[in-house]
């Protein structure tokens, strides 16, 4: 995600800028002391099942994130990346839209590691999904003493099934994660994306289809498994990132329908 990212960035920047002069003054409110516990991500993870449309339902709060309503992202696993894309809105109802990629991160199957340049990596550890229902993610970088760590709740619909939710919160707690500061986000019937829901809908469920044909595909050995996942992050650097505000509501969406 790219507000991950935009949020270590700021917090690692912060970081860097107090001085012991100030002491604890200008700390960021989501720092706290302390180390990242080790989190292991869902088992087998298959990133491909995991593409396609996640509404953000519930997400730590701070002010490096710029969309903070109607939040959606679209993910796209080509094999050994991650496109994402975050839309939404700022909390002062601007459209919002974010790009970023995520990597398999060398040593840690099954997670993924937000890359920009020239800016510390931020993981990306899928705690506990099913890939059709609930996605409970979680991220957490430690520097200098400190650690930022963040939490989310993610639905393929953008109003979940009440347990799907409480699920995530028990599946996080009982791995040790803090989700006191969990808030939830602004979705339903306000947001950009309500007239387009059912071709967003289609698209998840049409990208979800296709990952599990090749899964099955798979086991029966029919098809060669998508390429292992890349170890070095340099040859995808330069990929086009859209990045941006405003517009941009699924332009894409309507030449697309089947
Ligand atoms: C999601 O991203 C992919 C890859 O960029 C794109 O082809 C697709 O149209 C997008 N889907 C939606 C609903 O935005």
């Amino acid at each position: 995600m790219a507000a991950a990212a935009a949020v270590v960035v700021a917090a690692l920047t912060t970081l860097q800028q107090i001085s012991p002069a100030r002491g604890a003054f200008g700390i960021p409110e989501f720092l706290e002391f302390g180390e990242c516990s080790p989190i292991k991500p869902h088992a087998n993870i298959n990133f491909e099942r995991y593409s396609g449309i996640w509404f953000n339902i519930e997400m730590v709060p701070n002010e490096y994130v710029e969309i903070t309503q109607c939040a959606m992202t679209n993910y796209t696993w080509e094999g050994d990346l991650m496109l994402v894309e975050d839309r939404g809105l700022s909390t002062e109802g601007v459209k919002m839209r974010q790009g970023s990629l995520m990597y398999p991160t060398e040593g840690e199957p099954g997670v993924l590691t937000v890359e920009a340049e020239g800016v510390p990596s931020a993981p990306y550890v899928v705690v506990a999904t099913d890939y059709d229902h609930y996605s409970c993610v979680h991220s957490c970088l430690a520097m200098m003493g400190f650690r930022a760590a963040f939490s989310w709740v993610l639905s393929r619909h953008p109003t979940p099934d009440p347990a799907h939710v409480a699920l995530c919160h028990n599946t996080l707690q009982e791995v040790g994660v803090d989700i006191s500061s969990l808030v939830p986000v602004t979705q339903g019937k306000e947001c950009p994306y309500t007239n387009k829901l059912d071709a967003v809908l289609a698209y998840s469920a049409r990208v979800q289809a296709k990952a599990e044909e090749r899964e099955a595909a798979m086991h029966k050995g029919k098809v060669a498994s998508t390429p292992p996942a890349a170890q070095t992050v340099t040859d995808h650097r330069h990929h086009e990132v859209l990045t941006g505000a405003g517009g941009g509501w699924g332009s894409r969406d309507k030449k697309k329908t089947k």
